[in-house]
Parts: structure tokens; sequence; C-alpha cells
């Protein structure tokens, strides 16, 4: 007989993502904005390791481009916070060590922390064997944070509510993306606190949305694959709040674009500038003209899977 050994390290990975398309509705009693968007995963991943521990720990290192230097390594990490909220449901007594590779831009709008949490509510469960199952998983994923549900369940989807409602969307082919990364984030309230301070200033002007939906252009583009249509239905509502608070960023959108860019998009609340190419010798020719301004690049390509775990 054969017996298959508990796991002493578990290793998930989870995708990054940018908003193709989002439209903030009205604030809500609860803090959140109801909003509608499409998110598609792309091929830039978090990679988490879980090891059996007393307590709950975790360390972050970063790749190339990437500066982990504001990440949080206490309670406040957003992988502490999943695995500590896997351990409550399930009564669940031990701990774990994490250790968290980012590769997602920093406070960038990419969804790098909600990343970190899908990636870590998949390891702790296989790790500690609480069998709790994808479903309950992605349930769990909503109270950690809006994107993480999606950065469970990755691919192409539409999110509403606060983003965490997630609906499947057809998606063919593979779309190019060039990202330009800033040196310094964004906090995502603060983009959002901007937007209602500018709706509040133009009242009369901008009428309220009640329900925001998604453009049926993006999800036609999405469906057939074809960039140049999805470049012409891009939008983001949070878009010219974080413009500004980093009026640099409209010169980034302005030398991309001025570069073969399909399109420039700032990526949900920024600041990282989403870039969509015709194809992939476009992205890299874009590549290359944004590294010769002294921009930091990555290039990255979606849809992607959402989190799983990884054979070492
Ligand atoms: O859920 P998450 O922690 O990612 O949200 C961070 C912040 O972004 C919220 O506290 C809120 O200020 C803002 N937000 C919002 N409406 C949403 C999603 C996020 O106002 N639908």
């Amino acid at each position: 007989m054969t017996s298959v050994a508990a796991p002493t390290v578990v290793h998930t990975r989870a995708p990054g993502k940018i908003n193709v398309f989002l439209a903030v509705g009205d604030l809500q009693d609860d803090g959140y904005h109801d909003l509608a968007t499409a998110y598609q995963a792309v091929s830039l991943y978090e990679d988490v390791r879980a090891r059996h521990a007393d307590g709950f720990t975790v360390s972050v290192t970063g790749g190339p481009s990437i500066d982990v230097s504001g990440v949080p390594t206490d309670g406040s990490n957003l992988a502490i916070k999943a695995a500590r909220l896997l351990a409550e449901t399930t009564g669940y007594t031990g701990g774990v060590a994490l250790t968290v590779d980012k590769a997602v831009p920093v406070a960038g709008g990419m969804g790098g922390g909600s990343a970190d949490a899908a990636a870590t509510l998949l390891a702790c469960d296989t790790l500690w064997g609480t069998g709790v199952g994808r479903d309950e998983l992605l349930r769990l994923s909503a109270r950690l944070g809006a994107d993480v549900p999606f950065a469970f369940a990755g691919g192409t989807a539409i999110g509403t509510g606060r983003g965490d409602e997630l609906s499947p969307a057809l998606a063919k082919g593979q779309f190019q993306w060039v990202l330009a990364v800033a040196d310094v984030g964004l906090s995502t309230p603060r983009v959002y606190d901007e937007l209602d301070a500018h709706r509040l200033r133009h009242q009369g002007e901008i009428r309220s949305v009640r329900h925001p939906v998604v453009d049926a252009g993006v999800l036609q583009a999405l469906r057939a694959g074809d960039p140049g249509m999805l470049a012409d239905a891009m939008h983001n509502d949070l878009q010219a709040p974080a413009l500004h608070l980093q009026p640099g960023l409209a010169d980034v959108l302005e030398l991309g674009e001025g570069n073969g860019a399909l399109a420039g998009i700032v990526s949900g609340s920024g600041p990282t500038v989403a870039f969509l190419a015709p194809d992939l010798d476009g992205a890299l020719e874009l590549q290359i003209a944004l590294s010769a301004a002294r921009l930091t690049v990555v290039r990255a390509t979606g849809p992607v899977h959402g989190a799983r775990v990884v054979t070492d």
C-alpha cells in the first residue's frame, strides 16, 4: 500500500489583472462604489510558498522591476489576512510561514495584493488539508477585497457590485500588453476619493450613475479576440482622478500611443499604464521605445488562468 505524504511546502501562483473597462457608479453606504468592470488576467504572477509553522509570518521578494520596500509584512499584509481567515473559518489551530515572490507592480492598480491573497488561500487549503474546495475559497476571497475573487478565478470576467460578483465573459485569442510601471504607487481609496470629489465639484454637469454597465463593444471585442476593436472600447472612470493625482501619466500615455500602441489605459486605480499592442512584434517595438525613454516596462499577455497549485 502506498500512502501520500502530507506536503511540507506548497507552491501556488495567481495572476495580476488589467481592467479593460471600468465604470464606477455612486458611492454606497458601505464605503464602496458600485461598479461594472471587465477583467483580464495577465501573465504577471505572484508566487506564494507556504510551510507549516506555529504562527503567521510572511516574507516578500520581488522580480527585477518590482520595489517591495513598501509592502507590509505584519498582520496588515493581505496574504497573512487570507491565511488567518481560512484558519478561523475551518478551525485550523496551526499557522503558516509564507513567502511571496512578486512580479505584479506594487500599488500599481494591477491587483498584486489581491493575487497574493488568492494564492495564499489556495496554498494554505492545500498545505493544511482543510479541503475547503474552490467554490468556498472563491466565496472567502470576496471577504479579503473586491479584486480577490477575480485573482482566484482568472481568465476574462465581468465584475459587478464591488467588482467581486463575477460572471465569465467569452474571450478568444491572446492580447499583447506593454505595461509602464510608475516609480511611486497610488492608494486605491485615494483615487476613488478623488473621483468623488470631482463629481461633487461638478454636480449638475455630471449625472449620477446608478447602475454602471460594461459597454457592449468591450464584450464584442473580447469575444472576437480583436485588439483593434478592444482598443476602441477600452475605458476607465478612474483614469481622470489617477491623472489628477499623478499628472506625469498623461505624458506616458501620449508616448505609448505615439509609438505604436493601439490604445493606452490607466490600469484599475493606477498608476500602471497598460498599452494594448496590435501583435507581439508591435509589443516588442513599443517595449523598446518606452524603455529608451527610461520608463520601467514589462510585457504581458492575457487572458491567463487563475490561482493554481504549481508542481515544482
Ligand atoms: O476591496 P479593496 O480592499 O480592494 O478596496 C480598497 C478600497 O477601494 C476600498 O476601501 C474603497 O475605498 C475603494 N473601492 C471602492 N469601490 C469598489 C472597490 C474599491 O470604493 N468597488
